[in-house]
Parts: C-alpha cells; structure tokens; sequence
C-alpha cells in the first residue's frame, strides 16, 4: 500500500501550537481503518488525545509530553522491509504504551519477540479469556467478545513480557511488561464490536496513565481558543460561510478567537431552503450575536442565468461550484490578501477524500476538493479536523450556537440544484422551497426532527392533470423524501407515520401554487441516493 506523505497541512490544526498544562495521550498512525475512533474513545474517557504520523520525530513526541501513547493497528507486517515502524527509543521514554493489533505486534517484533503469518486469518467477533487479573482488564469479564483482525500473530513474546489473554487460535490476544508500562492488544478495542473495549481504554488512560480525566469539549473550545489567537497573532482571516453546522461552529469559534479580523462571506446561490439566507444573516450579520465582518453575497440571479436549460445533474453541479468559486474570489479580491483561510472540515470528510493521514482512500468525497487556490492565502487552518459530527455538535452547544443551527440536518453544496429534477428556474425554485418548509415544519410538529437523519421535499419534473375546486390543473408533482442511516453510505426510507404525510399533501397541494400531487419515496440507497441527482 502506499502511504500518504504529511504534508504540513495533515497537521494544521489547533495541534501544531502546544497547548500548556495539558494533559494529552497520542495516537501514533500506523495506517489503520479506526484509528480516528481510538482518539474519539480517549476523548471519551474526559482525556484530550491527538493523532499523529507513526513519522513523527521522537524528538517532537518527547516535546508534546504525552501521558500515553497509543500504536494503532495497520494493514502491514511488521518483519517485511518497508512496512511502518519507530525506533525502540519509543518504548524507552517511561511513558506507558499500548499497541494496538499492528501497534502491538510491532512493539514485541522491535523488543525482540516473533511475528509470524498464522495459517489462517483470525476476523470479526471472537471470545477472548482473560488469564490473568491486570489493570488494563480491571472490571472486564473473564471471556469477553473482542473484534479481531489479523493474519499475523504473536508467535513469541519480547523479554520481559507475560501473555494476558487468549482466544481459541491465538496464544497472545493481549501482553504486558508492567514494569516497563508497556501493553499490547490483539484486538481492536476501539470498535463497538470490542463489547468491553472502551473500559479497556479507559483503565489505560485513567489506571495506567494516571491521567486526571478532567479533559471536554468545554477545554477544547478554550484550547482552542487560545491556540487560534497564537497562531493569528494580528493576521487577517477569510471564511466561506455555508451556514451548514461545520462552516458555522468554525466561524464562531475563529470569531471568539480573533473577533472582527474574521471575515465571513456567505455566498446565497439562491438554492437555500425557504429563508435560509435571512437566518444566516440573522444570526452571523451585524445584527447578529459574534463579533466579526459578514459580507453576504446574494448571487441568485447569477446562478440562475448560468443554470438556464441545464438538466444534467452532474453539470448542474459543476456550474454551481465553479460559480461559486467565481463569487468567492471576487469577494476575496475586494478584501485582499489574507493570512490565513478557514475550513470547516471535519474527521470524516478528511477520510472520505483520502488525506486521513495513513488509512487507505476510502473514496472521494463530494465537496473536499482540495485548496483553493483563488485566494490570496499564506495558511489554512481547519480547527474541527480531529473531530466527528457529533462532537462537532458538542463543540457548537459550548459556543452557544442556537440549537436550530447546531443540530442542522446535512444540506448538500449544490443546495435545491440537485432538488430539482431537471432545469432549475426560480419559479421551481420557490415551489420546491415553500414545499419543503411545510415538510419541515410538519416533521417538527411531529417530533420526528431529530430521529429522521435526512428529510427535504424535492421536485419531480413531471406534471400531470389534476382538479382544483372545478378547475383542471396541470402542475408539478413534489416527492418528499426521509432517510434512516448511520453513514449516508446506505440508507432505509423512514417509516412517516400516515397522518403527517396526509398533513404535508393536504397542506403542500392547498399552500403551494402550482403543485397538485404528492409522492413519498420509499426507495432505499442503494439502488436509490438519498438525494434525487
Ligand atoms: P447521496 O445522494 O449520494 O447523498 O446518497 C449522500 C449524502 O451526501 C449529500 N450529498 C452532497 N453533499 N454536495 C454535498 O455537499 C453534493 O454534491 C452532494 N450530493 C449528495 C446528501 O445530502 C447526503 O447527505
């Protein structure tokens, strides 16, 4: 496999300034698929945790003083050449170290123990026993379901170590040398399938590395804080405002940061939901709650005119980006060069597009495209690229971010244009945005807002005949859409109860001027998206 280079920009975050007085364990990278989930556990545990490149220097590790460190797995083998490694100075520092799967076979292959192929793969849920009663299985049962996924194994512990746990086919499931702090795991005890795994973690981080566990998101809005305001000093900041839940959690925090030397442009394409524009504006513009310049850009009739007789939905998307980038660096070019650009990006947009650091491209991602290079920048930070969506929402609460903008549901770039089946014009595009608020607000009515993942009302292209009081019509129809999923990867049609669907045809065919029928798409992705382009 071949491993991303890390570049400087994997690690511009709030990372490269040392937070004082902190208490930090590090994840070293070693390529695996989880590895983010390992930090996300230790977050858990009220410890603040970071990743890192198994490249790191060791001489940066010993700087950054973490109370431990963890290996993560990685699909290599530790005994061929070329695979990842660190030099024994790691296991030499006093501090406690846990590896992980690869992590743990590299730290008895590199203290002189035996890796070898076993002769048959051991994967998924496996029973491991217990052996014996240590910190790290403190208050873990003595046969407990373990997620193991590995062809090599542990076929000789490095002096000084003793064999913890074992399952049917692998002798070494878990060791340890406790006079020297170090641990190793065969399993992964990051993953949900690991039933006891994150007690695992937590008796490393707390029992084992003593840390205080008095770390959460309120620290990180402060460190944060802190750390932007060094690394700015007097500079000047760009941000592309969406109003989405990233871009927002971002600009806030970068404007309790720097205050008014952020400037936010928000461009309205004119494919905002109903009134989406005026509630960016309401809560980032002048008359809003932070301290910063908000210039807000309304192109809609620019995106209109260069969307006119365009039906292809991956062209549609093209000319709505390329537009958009257009708008922006006008916008950039009235305000000038500036020190450094802000991005909401967020953990799992830097998986999806490949730049995770050393986990393999899992696939490309919609809108990470990479950066921009239309404005005048020196930096580009990216203060939530440790983080998960959900400890994004978190972040956002402790800034005191109105609930309706926290919890937003995901609105895709290209907005309503890819809403529209075919040619989008702003006669579509109201319909589709007063449908839409209807849709919303019913499902709110409901109770249903937080439990459906995704929901919108999108425009079919077809219209049919149809009879208002005794009149025949000949309009649109509108489908309304609601999915249940974990990863947007694949998704199940909510089951809407049928009194709020009858709710939204009634009210959507009476209020909403050219529509006369309503469908509910119950298909599932795959074979169906959950958008309609
Ligand atoms: P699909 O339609 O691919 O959607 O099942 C999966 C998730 O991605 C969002 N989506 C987009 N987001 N730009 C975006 O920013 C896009 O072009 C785009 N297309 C789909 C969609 O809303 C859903 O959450």
């Amino acid at each position: 496999m071949a491993y991303l280079d890390y570049s400087k920009d994997s690690f511009t975050n709030a990372s490269e300034v040392p937070f004082m007085d902190r208490e930090m364990v590090i994840v070293l990278d070693f390529g695996g698929q989880y590895n983010q989930l390992v930090a996300r556990r230790v977050r858990e545990c009220n410890v603040y945790c970071e990743i890192y490149s198994y490249k790191t220097p060791i001489e940066k590790i010993k700087e950054m003083a973490p109370k431990g460190i963890i290996l993560t797995g990685g699909p290599n083998s530790c005994y061929e050449e070329d695979s990842p490694t660190y030099s024994h100075e790691l296991f030499e520092l006093g501090v406690p170290v846990l590896g992980l799967c690869y992590g743990a076979q590299l730290m008895q292959y590199i203290l002189g123990g035996k890796v070898e192929k076993a002769d048959f793969r051991e994967y998924g849920k496996t029973e491991v026993l217990v052996d014996t009663s240590t910190v790290l299985f403190h208050n873990v049962l003595p046969s407990t379901t373990c997620w193991m996924s590995h062809y090599d194994y542990i076929s000789q512990l490095a002096p000084g170590f003793v064999s913890t746990a074992h399952t049917e086919h692998c002798p070494v499931a878990a060791a340890e040398d406790v006079s020297r702090k170090l641990y190793a795991i065969q399993f992964h005890p990051e993953v949900l399938h690991t039933h006891e795994g994150s007690r695992m973690l937590y008796n490393f981080v707390r029992g084992i590395c003593g840390c205080a566990g008095d770390w959460e998101m309120g620290s990180f809005v402060e460190q944060s804080i802190t750390a932007i305001r060094e690394k700015v000093g007097d500079g000047k900041v760009l941000c592309a405002l969406s109003g989405g839940v990233d871009s927002s959690v971002a600009a806030v925090l970068l404007s309790k940061a720097v205050g008014d030397q952020l400037t936010c442009v928000f461009v309205d394409h004119g494919l905002l939901r109903k009134n989406e524009g005026d509630e960016v504006e309401a809560v980032f513009g002048p008359d809003g709650n932070y301290d910063l310049r908000f210039v807000r850009v309304n192109a809609q009739e620019r995106f209109y005119a260069k969307l006119a007789g365009v039906t292809e939905p991956e062209k549609k998307r093209k000319i709505i980006g390329e537009e958009f980038i257009r708008v922006f660096e006008e916008e950039a070019k009235k305000i000038g060069a500036v020190d450094f650009l802000v991005q909401g990006t967020i953990y799992p947009d830097v998986v999806e597009s490949g730049l995770g650091g050393e986990s393999a491209v899992i696939k490309s991602h919609h809108n990470v495209g990479g950066l921009p290079d239309y404005v005048d920048f020196k930096e580009i930070i990216e203060p939530l690229r440790n983080l998960f969506k959900d400890e994004v929402r978190q972040v956002g609460l402790k800034l005191g971010i109105p609930e309706y903008l926290v919890y937003r549901q995901p609105f895709p770039g290209p907005g309503l244009g890819i809403r529209i089946i075919g040619e989008v014009t702003a006669e579509k595009v109201r319909i589709v945005q007063d449908a839409d608020a209807i849709y919303r607000e019913e499902i709110a009515n409901a109770g249903l807002d937080r439990s459906i993942n995704q929901y919108f009302a999108a425009l079919t292209n077809m219209r049919s005949v149809g009879v208002m009081g005794d009149e025949r019509t000949y309009d649109y129809a509108v489908a309304l859409r609601a999915v249940e999923t974990v990863d947007f990867m694949t998704a199940e049609a909510a089951r809407m109860p049928w009194d709020v669907l009858n709710k939204v045809m009634n009210r959507i065919i009476n209020e909403v001027r050219g529509v006369n029928r309503v469908f509910y798409d119950i298909s599932s992705k795959p074979p169906g998206t959950i958008e309609f382009e």
